[in-house]
């Protein structure tokens, strides 16, 4: 199993329009589950992960964004009104073990948001970290950094463009997990 966060962004860096939805949510192209190469991405996956501020908007969404996903959800309580079969928990690592366990081959896709992408790195548990770029300049809203900065050592995997002239690019995270606070420069 690979765990593969994969977040949208807009050409000036941010991941949120500036009311704070998913970047691709603004694209003229978007179309929920089927634009910017989610449906080739989520075919090798079997479980999305994400955090509770990510998950909530879900639960009043005429559409269920996971159909065919186990769901994971980090946070500090479970949202009324969240399905039986979502498993959520406090404890990142615990919830990766959980996630672990119930593996049955697939990869996971880490949907976000930026704090949760930032805590599974942390881990060590990153694989892969996938930017879609669309093509629209927003002028505010929330990065990926610093969440994610220049210590995060990604290494560049490989790039395509999408219909609709987004760009999506695929880093490695593996073997780059940040330095411990207080770690001396030699081990960084
Ligand atoms: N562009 C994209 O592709 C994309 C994708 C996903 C989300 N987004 C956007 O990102 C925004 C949300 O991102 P976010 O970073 O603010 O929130 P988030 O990662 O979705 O969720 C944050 C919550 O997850 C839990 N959590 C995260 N790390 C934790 C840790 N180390 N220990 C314990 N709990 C932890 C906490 O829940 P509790 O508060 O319950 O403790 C925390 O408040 C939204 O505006 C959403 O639209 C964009």
């Amino acid at each position: 199993m690979k765990i593969r966060a994969r977040v949208s962004m807009s050409a000036d860096g941010y991941v949120t329009t500036p009311s704070g939805w998913p970047a691709l949510t603004a694209d003229p192209a978007f179309v929920s589950g089927e634009s910017h190469g989610i449906r080739e991405f989520l075919e090798g996956c079997e479980a999305a992960v994400m955090g509770r501020t990510t998950f909530e908007p879900a639960l009043t969404n005429n559409r269920w964004p996971w159909p065919n996903l186990d769901v994971f959800v980090l946070g500090s309580h479970r949202p009324a009104g969240t399905p039986d079969h979502v498993v959520t928990d406090s404890d990142p690592a615990r919830l990766l073990e959980r996630i672990r366990a119930a593996n049955r081959g697939g990869d996971v896709h880490l949907v976000g948001g930026a704090r949760t992408i930032q805590t599974f790195h942390a881990l060590g548990a990153l694989d892969t970290l996938e930017l879609v770029i669309v093509p629209l300049l927003f002028g505010g809203g929330t990065r990926l950094t610093p969440a994610l900065d220049p210590s995060a050592g990604l290494t560049f995997q490989r790039e395509r463009a999408l219909p609709g002239g987004s760009v999506e690019i695929v880093y490695s995270c593996k073997g780059s997990r940040p330095p411990l606070p207080g770690a001396p420069a030699s081990q960084r």
